[in-house]
């Protein structure tokens, strides 16, 4: 089973792309998450990613393309896994298609987490993400146990330096020029699956589970 995210930032990818990982057994591979690893351990790529992604612009495509077609070629994602973050440019989505028809494989399903701008702003001010971990917590509709400690490893939890409100507004625009036309590129192919993200987290899941099967 190989899945696509798609949806604004702040839509929920991550949150719904975890619980598909776990339910199907199948790798969550974030693009976003990869990129902080890399910035937090003070690496080449990470050091190249910051710049862009602290506008809430784009990394460049080549930045990207090469380190996950690498990524799904490794030995966990032989029976699939859930794509978030990536494909984000119609160059990129072309490049993931065409590694896969080079070994006779293809995307299954796009699944569009649709939420609205106007929900998004309050979402991204109340998220907190593990600088460990980097599980992700909302302080009213997922918070933690213990205030500013991650539930599954300890770690201590920061707002992103991406979710201050202005950059916010900057990656939504970034969103809809730059990624917003995958929607279409997908649903042409027939495999786009539109999900309403602003019901509840379980909602949601549920509503992906009637898709993906039991
Ligand atoms: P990335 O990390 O992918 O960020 P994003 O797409 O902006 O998405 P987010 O992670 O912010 O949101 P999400 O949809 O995962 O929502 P979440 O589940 O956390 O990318 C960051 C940057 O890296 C980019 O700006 C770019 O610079 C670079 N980058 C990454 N990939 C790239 C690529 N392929 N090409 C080029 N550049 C790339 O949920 C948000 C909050 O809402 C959480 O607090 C959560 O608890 C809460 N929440 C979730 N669902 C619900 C719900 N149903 N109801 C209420 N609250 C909810
Ligand atoms: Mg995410
Ligand atoms: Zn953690």
């Amino acid at each position: 089973m190989k899945i696509i995210m798609l949806g604004a930032p702040g839509a929920g990818k991550g949150t719904q792309a975890k619980r598909i990982a776990e339910k199907y057994s199948i790798p969550h591979i974030s693009t976003g998450d990869i990129f902080r690893a890399n910035i937090k351990n003070g690496t080449e790529l990470g050091k190249k990613a910051k710049t862009f992604m602290d506008q809430g612009l784009l990394v460049p495509d080549e930045l990207v393309v090469d380190l996950v077609v690498d990524r799904v070629g490794q030995d966990d994602a032989k029976n699939g896994y859930v794509l978030d973050g990536f494909p984000r440019t119609i160059p990129q989505a072309e490049a993931l298609d065409n590694a896969l028809a080079a070994i006779n494989e293809k995307v299954d399903y796009a699944i569009n987490v649709d939420v609205p701008d106007e929900n998004i702003i309050n979402r991204m001010s109340g998220r907190r993400a593990c600088v460990s971990c980097g599980g992700t917590y909302h302080i009213v509709y997922a918070p933690t146990k213990t205030e500013g400690v991650c539930d599954a490893c300890g770690g201590e939890l920061v707002l992103r330096d991406d979710d201050k409100p202005e950059t916010v507004k900057k990656r939504l625009g970034v969103y809809h020029e730059q990624t917003q036309p995958l929607i279409d590129y997908y649903n042409k192919k027939k495999i786009l699956v539109d999900i309403d993200g602003t019901q509840d987290m379980s909602q949601v899941f549920d509503a992906i589970v009637k898709v993906l099967g039991e």
